[in-house]
């Protein structure tokens, strides 16, 4: 196929453009040249997609496909999409599952009610105060242009794997393998729902070629990981000789660690949070999707900082994880709290 992918320098465009090859797809991307290098192999276009000026270089080209795995602002996607519409019958969206208004708070399926989004609303791609209503506003816009039934809305939960572009699991790894005593968050056996990054793309290209329209929450069916694993598997894919402290998370609270930023991909179990780890993935499931093992994605995403990787935060990312010394007097006031001082 000649496969049109927006972006695809960073982390889920990167895989998807790399599969697309490996599959022996002709691909073209199409970005500023600001973000990564560009996949060798590809067909490179210079262009920017947040002006009518910018998108010119789309014009008079044919695709098979176009694949938009990193839009962010809803007038940019409604631009792109209009661009290619005539010339492309089928688009494939990369979107979130925080589109649902309850997706934190309840299990949600892809019947839920999802935030009010425009599709021709403008934007700062790094206003992530915005992120839910923006990614819905940008599914409107390639529905309204492509109709649900050539287009693909794959509502991705969080991810993890090699080239990651915000930077959690890659943290715990850089972390645990610096060795030491490291507080791990409340119970080892509460359940995560993390997606591949390569189980996406598979995924999307899988239903691109098929040209199979849908709307999908691409997530493990169920969680398919724990905190424990996840903190046990970076100590052995490092061979470091770290620690895990188990702390209680009302501990943790009370100390002032955030979570998800400090210590990333602890949600606590609270019930306001009650469906963060809890989005249904029954849909994809039926459609095709298979995910891989854990264990998989923290040993090739330990291979790929190894080997020189570096996480390129995406636009409004915030810095993830505990600084040292915050660390170090959490473990002592955990130390001292066990030894009955207080
Ligand atoms: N990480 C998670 O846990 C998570 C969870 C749920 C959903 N998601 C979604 O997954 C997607 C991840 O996308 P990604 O960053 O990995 O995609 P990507 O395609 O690998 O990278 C983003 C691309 O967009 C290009 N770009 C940015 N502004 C542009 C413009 N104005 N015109 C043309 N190209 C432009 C960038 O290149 P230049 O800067 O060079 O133009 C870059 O190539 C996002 O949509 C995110 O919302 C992520």
């Amino acid at each position: 196929m000649r496969l049109l992918v927006i972006g695809g320098t960073s982390f889920v465009g990167r895989t998807l453009v790399s599969d697309a090859l490996g599959r022996g797809h002709e691909v073209t991307t199409f970005n500023r040249g600001l973000t990564g290098k560009d996949v060798d192999g590809v067909e490179a276009l210079r262009g920017d997609r947040s002006t009518d000026e910018g998108i010119r270089p789309l014009a008079g080209r044919r695709f098979d496909a176009v694949i938009d795995p990193g839009g962010l602002v809803p007038a940019h996607v409604l631009r792109t999409a209009r661009a290619t519409a005539g010339s492309a019958p089928f688009y494939a969206f990369v979107s979130t599952t925080a589109v649902y208004r309850t997706w934190d708070t309840a299990p949600v399926d892809e019947s839920a009610a999802t935030w009010p989004g425009a599709a021709d609303q403008e934007g700062d791609p790094a206003d992530l105060g915005k992120l839910r209503v923006h990614k819905r506003g940008c599914e409107l816009a390639v529905e309204q242009v492509f109709g649900l039934g050539a287009s693909l809305i794959a509502r991705a939960g969080s991810i993890v794997g090699p080239y990651d572009n915000l930077g959690q699991l890659p943290w715990w790894l850089t972390r645990i393998a610096e060795g030491g005593r490291v507080i791990a968050p409340g119970d080892p056996a509460r359940g995560l729902q993390l997606i591949d990054v390569r189980d996406i793309s598979v995924f999307v290209l899988d239903q691109v070629e098929a040209a199979a329209g849908g709307v999908h929450n691409v997530v493990p069916d169920g969680t398919n990981t724990t905190m424990g694993r996840l903190v046990d598997t970076c100590v052995r894919v490092t061979g470091s000789d770290a620690t895990p402290v188990w702390m209680d998370e009302g501990f943790l609270l009370s100390q002032g660690v955030q979570p998800w930023t400090e210590l990333p991909l602890w949600i606590p179990d609270l019930p306001d949070v009650g469906g963060f780890w809890a989005v249904s993935g029954a849909s994809a499931k039926a459609a095709g999707l298979r995910t891989r093992p854990f264990a998989d994605s923290v040993r090739d995403t330990w291979e790929w900082l190894r080997s020189g990787g570096e996480v390129q935060a995406a636009p409004g990312t915030p810095p993830f994880g505990l600084a040292m010394e915050k660390e170090q007097q959490v473990l002592a006031a955990w130390d001292s709290r066990q030894a009955g001082d207080n």
